[in-house]
């Protein structure tokens, strides 16, 4: 069982990756294999809106999200870990999730992975990154496990809130937990939001 750890921080080793990371070790003393990728220093370019995907089941960018998509299908449980910037997730954070459009065709591959949130804030306006990510946990079909709504401001700061290090490593275990529970979306509603949407438009 694989659990990744996404940090969408570009603060290289800063509150969102010591979190995730420590999710990750509690996820390591249930048995699981973790592997944490931080998008520090890498390049993630906003998707562009092309669709080719739709038609080659491919994103013609090539940057580090070709890396990232090969360790989300590989994973059962995926943490997204995000600092909190003006009120909402990172940039980072965003462009890689819009960037799994391209995951969505021919069937939604990241479905029935077990999904947990680790945000950090200063100290305001970490729920709507939290909401947003759980919404993109429910189209995609991942079942959710908790959250972790962390607050800290310099770097490496987080370390000494204890009870949010324990909560993140309570999230890593959990996931395993629930990845063990073998969960399965209905294959007859694969292709989601139809009720928003007519069907002949599907995300
Ligand atoms: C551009 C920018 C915008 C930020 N906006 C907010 C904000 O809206 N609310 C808040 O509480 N903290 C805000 N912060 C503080 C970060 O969320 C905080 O420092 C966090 O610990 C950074 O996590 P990291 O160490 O993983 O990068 C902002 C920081 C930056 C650099």
């Amino acid at each position: 069982m694989k659990i990744l750890g996404l940090s969408c921080s570009p603060r290289k080793s800063g509150n969102t990756e010591i979190l995730v990371g420590e999710a990750l070790n509690g996820a390591q003393s249930e048995g699981a294999e973790i592997e944490l990728f931080s998008l520090a220093g890498k390049e993630i370019k906003p998707c562009d809106g092309c669709y080719a995907c739709r038609e080659t089941g491919e994103c013609h960018i090539n940057d580090d999200m070709q890396t990232v998509y090969q360790k989300l299908v590989e994973a059962d449980g995926i943490i997204f870990g995000t600092p909190i910037y003006f009120y909402s997730m990172t940039s980072q954070a965003k462009a890689l999730i819009d960037r799994t459009i391209v995951l969505r065709r021919p069937t939604i591959r990241l479905a029935n992975k077990v999904g947990g949130v680790i945000a950090v804030a200063g100290r305001l306006g970490i729920i709507d990154a939290i909401k947003d990510l759980y919404f993109y946990i429910a189209i995609s079909h991942m079942i959710p496990a908790d959250y972790v709504a962390a607050y800290a401001s310099e770097k490496g700061a987080i370390r000494k809130d204890k009870q949010a290090m324990k909560s993140a490593w309570e999230l890593g275990r959990e996931m395993v937990q629930l990845v063990r529970k073998r969960f399965e979306f209905p294959s007859e509603f694969e292709h989601g939001l139809t009720a928003y949407v007519t069907d002949k438009y599907k995300l």
